[in-house]
């Protein structure tokens, strides 16, 4: 298996990108440039050099060929990407971890898109695919850090049954991560709405908090 990560050179999709690539599965790092994605690429692999991890760069495109693909781009940019890459991103599970929100003041709130949630915006740009929403509140530098796994749960939601313990099953094989079915894309708003709090709670806190839940089997 080979998972994309489109807009794979910020720090999310970096991220995305070396926990995969750190269980030896390939990933492929997109960019709207493909020279900026062989930049990242050269700088993890540096930065990972004990690890040889299976990490190709690529322009979006390629990324969105992979056979499982990540969307790790700001929410602003995420439906025209998408929408331009229906074509190969048909009949793929695609997995939004964006989350609508934008500074008020000093702090960070969510935004409400007319769709309810960015994950469900996918949904409805990308008819022909398996859209799950998953990643939204991991601290991408923390997650980044091979040598220190997260210990956190990730909340899947996804209107695709299959798709969403698909997911789950996946991230079960991160380190430090277990997958949690948060059922349909109705709770895509509250989990993505979610996140401003938590840079809230880091910014008091002087910290990157992650969500663990209690009471699971
Ligand atoms: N950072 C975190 O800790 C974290 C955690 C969980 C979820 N997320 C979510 O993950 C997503 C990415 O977060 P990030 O912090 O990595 O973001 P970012 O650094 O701002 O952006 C990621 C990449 O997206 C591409 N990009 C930027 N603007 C774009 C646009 N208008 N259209 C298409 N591509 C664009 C850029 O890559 P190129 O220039 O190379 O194309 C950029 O490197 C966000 O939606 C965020 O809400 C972030």
């Amino acid at each position: 298996m080979r998972i994309g990560v489109i807009g794979g050179t910020g720090p999310a999709g970096q991220a995305v990108a070396v926990q995969f690539a750190g269980i030896g599965i390939e990933a492929v790092v997109g960019s709207r440039s493909e020279e900026r994605a062989a930049e990242i690429v050269g700088e993890l692999t540096s930065r990972w050099s004990g690890r040889e991890l299976p990490l190709t760069p690529g322009d979006n495109a390629a990324a969105a060929g992979a056979d499982l693909v990540v969307v790790a781009t700001p929410w602003e940019g995420v439906l025209s990407t998408v929408t331009d890459l229906a074509e190969p991103l048909a009949g793929k599970i695609v997995v939004s971890m964006a989350n609508a929100l934008t500074r008020w003041g000093k702090g960070m709130v969510p935004l409400l898109p007319p769709t309810g949630s960015v994950t469900a915006a996918v949904a409805l740009a990308l008819p022909g695919s398996r859209v799950v929403g998953a990643f939204h509140h991991l601290p991408a530098g923390p997650w980044g850090d091979l040598d220190h796994p997260l210990d956190a749960d990730v909340m899947v939601c996804s209107d695709v049954r299959a798709a969403a313990r698909e997911v789950v099953g996946l991230i079960d094989t991160l380190p430090g991560l277990r997958g949690v079915d948060a059922g349909g894309l109705g709770s895509a708003l509250a989990i993505e709405a979610l996140t401003p709090a938590l840079l809230e709670v880091n910014r008091r806190y002087k910290t990157h908090a992650a969500i663990k839940l209690t009471g699971l089997p």
